[in-house]
């Protein structure tokens, strides 16, 4: 008999503190939608308290979901408590996340308290949450190194207090796997009542260990998990989703099942990735280009005599189908609405019409259009509002003379134009941006990928620019990848210049 494994996704929350990964609310929905869609059991579709935009954020995703329990975080504070409470007024299956660090540097530095105090908190806080929904999950901030005996006294006291679910975060990826194991084991052995609530893992990626802890409490008793699609998040990020559902379904012998139809794990991928300019490294397991690319000959060998001989997943089983039809110039309408709808996006006539038409211009220049390339062309109405925008731009480059670039922007309404050298076509081009836009701006990171493989291809570029001490990121896509590196660099300023 195999045991439920309850999916708690935060890319909403945790996914979406990564600087510069900010999403708006209609983006927001898109993902929830498709998280519904890929069967999570729970959506954290926020932190209410946090900004007028998260809390707007939340009612709008529990008006748009039905299935999945859409769940709001809050601090052990009965302000942040109430106003999450209001922000899920229209949630069909609601739940209040509160909780507190408990490890003795947080107990010490971050509330100045003592361990008590830190306990009445976080039953106060458990008993002000079930006043408004009877789902509550508990999280004891930095639980990978809080003490194991006291752990275990506040886990008892929040389930009695009325907690559902008790999450155990190891916050800063701390813990190595047996560690993290023992100490559900530890909880589950230790803890009265522990059977009246579900334990949750929530593991960070700080020494690269997120999804090895995750199962590890699974094997411990663990019921729920808490993941991100293409395990984004704070620094190195989350337990990615797609990791745990393919371990647990390659591991029949683990006997523990979950409710993700799997098919939809690439499209969900890359949605994400796409609506939070967020690219997915290449190796990166399940969801990365080269995943499932076999190149060494001896592979490649061995793969042709039978597949199972390199490949442990069947990559239609994550959704990728290489005998998808091709798109090319000369597909119809039809055909590129169905990809869209394959990969989870659903548009209105008037905005399949102008996609269509974007999709025609691009299929002149290249011969295969994929996947990523129409993510691209569905995202581009994201720069519809902005204020500033690129209206021409000439490069002059070559070896052993300096780059010239001039270029023309079109700035509310006004147009403006500067030419500038420099070392490279792109730094040529940034610096004639900065004549005109003339802030302190330091770019911080350039990143230029293909899209695909020929030399026609789309080119991808993400910027980070510092700017008064705040990072903003930008994106552009473009066949030209001069061009795509300076509308990433527009597309940065557009955000501070609002
Ligand atoms: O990592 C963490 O401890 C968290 C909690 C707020 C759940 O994200
Ligand atoms: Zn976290």
């Amino acid at each position: 008999m195999s045991d439920r494994l309850f999916i708690f996704d935060t890319t909403l929350r945790d996914g979406e503190q990564v600087p510069g990964c900010q999403l708006n609310t209609v983006e927001k929905i898109q993902i929830a939608k498709q998280l519904e869609t890929l069967g999570v059991d729970v959506i954290e579709a926020g932190f209410p308290v946090s900004s007028p935009g998260d809390f707007n954020s939340v009612v709008e995703i529990s008006k748009a979901v039905t299935w999945p329990t859409i769940c709001a975080l809050t601090r052990a504070v009965q302000k942040d408590i109430d106003v999450a409470a209001e922000a899920l007024q229209f949630a069909k299956h609601k739940r209040i996340h509160t909780g507190i660090g408990t490890s003795d540097s947080h107990i010490k530095y971050k509330f100045n308290s003592t361990r008590e105090e830190v306990m009445e908190r976080a039953v106060a806080a458990v008993k002000y949450a079930r006043r408004f929904v009877d789902d509550v999950e508990f999280y004891a901030e930095d639980a990978g190194r809080t003490d194991n005996e006291y752990l275990a006294r506040v886990v008892e006291a929040v389930i009695k207090a009325g907690a559902t679910v008790v999450n155990i975060p190891d916050t800063t990826g701390y813990c190595l796997p047996e560690e993290y194991g023992a100490k559900i084991k530890y909880l589950i052995d230790h803890v009265d009542g522990i059977d009246k609530a579900i334990l949750s893992t929530h593991c960070h990626n700080d020494l690269g260990m997120a999804t090895a802890n995750t199962i590890s409490g699974v094997l411990n008793g663990a019921r729920q998990v808490e993941v991100t699609i293409n395990g984004i998040g704070e620094r190195a990020g989350n337990t990615s989703l797609e990791e745990v559902a393919m371990i647990l379904r390659c591991h029949h012998d683990i006997h523990i099942d979950t409710n993700i139809n799997t098919c939809k794990i690439y499209p969900t991928s890359r949605m994400v990735s796409s609506l939070m300019n967020m690219p997915v490294q290449p190796n990166k397991a399940i969801v990365g280009r080269n995943a499932f690319a076999h190149s060494s000959g001896i592979h490649q060998d061995g793969v042709l005599k039978n597949v199972q001989t390199y490949e442990i997943i069947n990559p239609k089983d994550v959704g990728i189908d290489d005998n998808a039809i091709v798109l090319t110039a000369r597909s119809g309408r039809a055909a590129l609405k169905h990809r869209l709808n394959a990969m989870g996006i659903e548009m209105d006539q008037e905005k399949l019409d102008k996609v269509y038409e974007d999709f025609l211009k691009l299929a002149d220049k290249k011969k295969d259009i994929t996947e990523d390339d129409i993510m691209v062309l569905a995202g581009a109405d994201r720069n519809l509002n902005h204020h500033i925008k690129l209206e021409y731009l000439q490069v002059t480059s070559g070896v052993g003379v300096r780059s010239v670039a001039s270029l023309g922007l079109n700035i509310s309404g006004e147009h403006f134009e500067a030419a500038a050298t420099g070392n490279g076509p792109v730094d040529a081009a940034i610096k004639a941006v900065k004549q005109i836009i003339k802030r302190q701006m330091t770019l911080k990171e350039f990143t230029i990928q293909a899209i695909s493989k020929g030399s026609d291809d789309v080119g991808k570029v993400h910027m980070q620019v510092e700017y008064d001490g705040q990072i903003f990121y930008g994106f552009g896509a473009n066949t030209d990848i001069i061009a795509a590196s300076v509308e990433a660099y527009i597309d940065c300023i557009n955000k501070f210049r609002k």
